[in-house]
């Protein structure tokens, strides 16, 4: 791993997201990279345990002192009383990544005593390595560091800076709370589908295979989203007319900046309790 010999890591929370960047951070052990890893979680599977053990990780040592990089992984209600016993992984040297929603780089400055705070956002599908998790890291990162927690959040799937941490409300309103917005798509596909006389089995199949083969397609081509929308377009077509419906004044655009616009606003409101 990028600069650091063999980072040492300390994983607090090892749950959907903290266990995909065990088994991320497993597998990059084994070919080759060198990381020291504890994690601590009071319900560490079992099978991940073993795994760990095999590549010299330690789980829920007793003591323990500061490590390279500290990652922060449990609810974020959970932080407070977790940052009374995690701080002791915290020295001058150490970067703290959290991927706790909603959790300001001040209070993670603030509560670990530390001030090279990262602060991530990823999206459910990381539970598969196939997130988009971004990042925002406080002015006493090093570039070092940013290149160092881009590699420890590869598990999650892809990684992007963010300028500002202010944005962060943005991300969660796009790609933190985007999974959802797919799924209801899928749903409504589907409850369309079943409109126009399909049994309801076939229609949740046909929606839902067709959402995730669109995203495949994306994902796999690289291509912009535009432009494979137009290669399944033809003029005077049955996509087309669907999309003059999607596409009008009242349309799919309207409604989704109105609904992006109501998820970032929710984000700052809680940001401020
Ligand atoms: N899942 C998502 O799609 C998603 C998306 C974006 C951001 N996030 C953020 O990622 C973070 C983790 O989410 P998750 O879905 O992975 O949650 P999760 O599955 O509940 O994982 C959290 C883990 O932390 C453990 N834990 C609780 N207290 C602990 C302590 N004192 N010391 C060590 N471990 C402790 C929990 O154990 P118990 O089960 O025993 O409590 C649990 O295994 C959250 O802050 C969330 O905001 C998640």
């Amino acid at each position: 791993m990028s600069g650091l010999e063999a980072p040492s890591i300390a994983l607090v929370g090892a749950g959907a997201m903290g266990g995909a960047l065990v088994r991320g951070w497993i597998e990059a052990v084994r070919k080759g990279g060198g990381l020291s890893l504890t994690v601590v979680e009071p319900n560490f599977d079992a099978a991940l345990e073993s795994e760990l053990e095999t590549v010299g990780g330690v789980v829920n040592p007793s003591g323990g002192g500061p490590v390279d990089v500290l990652v922060l992984a449990v609810k974020p209600q959970a932080f407070v009383a977790v940052a009374a016993e995690a701080k002791r992984f915290v020295g001058e040297n150490t970067r703290i990544l959290s991927v706790m929603a909603g959790v300001p780089m001040e209070a993670l400055a603030r509560e670990l005593g530390g001030q090279r705070v990262i602060r991530a956002m990823p999206n459910m599908p990381a539970k598969i390595g196939r997130g988009v998790t971004a990042y925002v890291a406080s002015p006493a990162c090093t570039a070092q560091d940013r290149e160092l927690v881009e590699q420890l959040l590869e598990p999650l799937g892809t990684v992007e800076p963010i300028a500002a941490e202010r944005l962060m409300d943005v991300v969660t309103a796009v790609s933190g709370s985007g999974p959802a917005y797919v799924f209801l798509l899928a749903e409504v596909l589907a409850a369309a589908a079943e409109t126009e006389g399909l049994d309801r089995e076939t229609a949740m199949r046909l929606a839902s295979a067709t959402v995730a083969g669109a995203g495949a397609l994306m994902l796999e081509t690289g291509e912009a989203p535009g432009a494979l929308r137009k290669q399944v377009t033809s003029p005077g077509g049955t996509t087309e007319a669907a999309l003059d419906v999607l596409g009008a004044g009242d349309g799919l655009g309207p409604l989704l900046r109105k609904a992006v616009s109501a998820a970032a606003q929710r984000s700052r409101d809680l940001g401020k309790r």
